[in-house]
């Protein structure tokens, strides 16, 4: 097991009508928000005036910006970022998923920074950022506990750019998580949300690090609580405890506690961000395609692990003779899950029209790469390895 540092300061606010809650803990932090949303759905539901009768009546004066896209736009960001300091506000509400929060990281550490926020997506490790609260409308991407904010500029030379930047200092002051706010979810977004938590797993369950068999078994949990949780869901989407239990799932899986003393991987997570850049598909049916994909390229390498997976996720028998059959075998369970879910596994399930070998050439070419020239951490893929897996 590795040294590590574990810091998770967001507070957690779960349950029914936590909502209320936000004027009290917003008002902890700020005077003046900017309440931060996406599209439709938290207008239509009644929750944006909620979240905004439950701010004024704390007295905090409230300036909306909504219209944020799944896979978030620099454009936006940098917009509120000038909106920020012209209105000299001091505190941002995210009112929905991954794509809203992300946005307000970027705008908490790109209003209080003098150059350009895109150096952040570019590797810069922000110091500083204005206070964030969360009110969480989809359990996936664990934006509301992670250190990382993931954005696409659609403006940049070559095409678009999908980046993501790390830091502590934007990291969620509180995040009121609330299960009834799900039952409105699309079955898709239900279903890719769920393997975006999965992933967020599996990313730090397959290492190479010996002697972390705490953190292993705790990655096993999680695991086998959204393979039992998601179907439940998706058949009765007003279930609380399937609801509940996938929203604690989705901060767990990406706070930091599961790779705690491992090291981690990331390569799926690399390869998914270029097929949402090209083709601007939603991550998580991205990462159904790219996870198994993986897997399946990696693992006569690495049978030791796959072997354990299907085994303890999935309950098969070990063959011993032939070790390499149950790794494979896990490896399809998986992939019949993410399939019985409605999600894609090809990427020609995935995007509509021709996807030609330059496609896959121009996104092995783009795809983030370790400061060693490979990616992932399991084993260091190449970009050749690259090229293959997304063939
Ligand atoms: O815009 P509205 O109308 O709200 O619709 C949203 C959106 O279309 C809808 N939705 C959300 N809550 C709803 C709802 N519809 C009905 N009822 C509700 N309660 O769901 C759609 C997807 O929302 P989005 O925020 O895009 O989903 P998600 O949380 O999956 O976020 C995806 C983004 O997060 C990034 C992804 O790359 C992607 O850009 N990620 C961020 C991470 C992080 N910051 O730690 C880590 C992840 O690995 C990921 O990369
Ligand atoms: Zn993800």
């Amino acid at each position: 097991m590795d040294d590590f540092e574990f810091l998770s300061p967001t507070k957690i606010i779960f349950g029914r009508n936590t909502v209320e809650k936000v004027g009290l803990e917003a008002a902890r932090w700020g005077r003046k928000a900017l309440l931060h949303y996406g599209g439709k759905s938290a207008l239509k539901s009644g929750l944006i005036q909620r979240v905004k009768d439950s701010l004024i009546a704390q007295d905090i004066k409230v300036i909306e910006v909504g219209g944020v896209v799944p896979n978030p736009r620099l454009a936006l960001v940098r917009e509120c970022i000038d909106l920020v300091r012209k209105e000299k506000i001091d505190l941002i509400i995210a009112v929905g998923g991954g794509s809203v929060i992300d946005s307000a990281k970027g705008i908490a550490m790109g209003a209080v920074y003098e150059g350009d926020v895109w150096d952040f997506y570019k590797g810069k490790i922000p110091e500083a950022a204005l206070p964030i609260g969360v009110v969480l409308t989809i359990p996936a991407a664990g934006s509301e506990a992670s250190n990382s904010s993931v954005v696409t500029d659609t403006d940049g030379e070559g095409g678009w750019r999908k980046l993501g930047a790390k830091g502590e200092a934007y990291k969620p002051r509180f995040a009121i998580l609330d299960p009834e706010l799900t039952y409105t979810l699309p079955a898709y977004q239900t279903a890719a949300g769920g393997v975006d938590i999965m992933a967020h797993v599996m990313e730090r369950y397959f290492t190479n690090t010996p002697d972390v068999d705490l953190t292993s078994r705790l990655c096993e949990g999680v695991l086998k609580t959204m393979i039992q949780q998601l179907p439940i869901a998706l058949t009765d989407p007003e279930n609380y405890a399937a609801r509940a239990q996938i929203m604690w799932a989705s901060t767990l899986a990406h706070n930091g506690l599961l790779d705690t003393g491992r090291a981690t991987d990331w390569a799926s997570h690399r390869m998914e961000h270029e097929l949402s850049a090209k083709w601007d598909v939603t991550h998580g049916a991205g990462l159904a395609v790219m996870f198994p994909a993986w897997m399946k390229y990696v693992s006569p390498k690495k049978t030791k692990q796959f072997v354990e997976f299907g085994n303890r996720v999935f309950g098969l028998d070990v063959d011993v003779y032939h070790p390499e059959r149950t790794a494979r075998e896990g490896i399809s369970r998986l992939e019949a899950f993410f399939k019985s879910l409605g999600m894609p596994t090809s990427i020609r399930d995935l995007v509509e029209g021709e996807v030609t070998d330059d496609d896959l050439r121009s996104m092995t070419e783009r795809c983030a790469i370790n400061p060693d020239g490979t990616l992932g951490g399991l084993v260091k893929l190449t970009r050749e390895d690259i090229y293959q897996i997304y063939k």
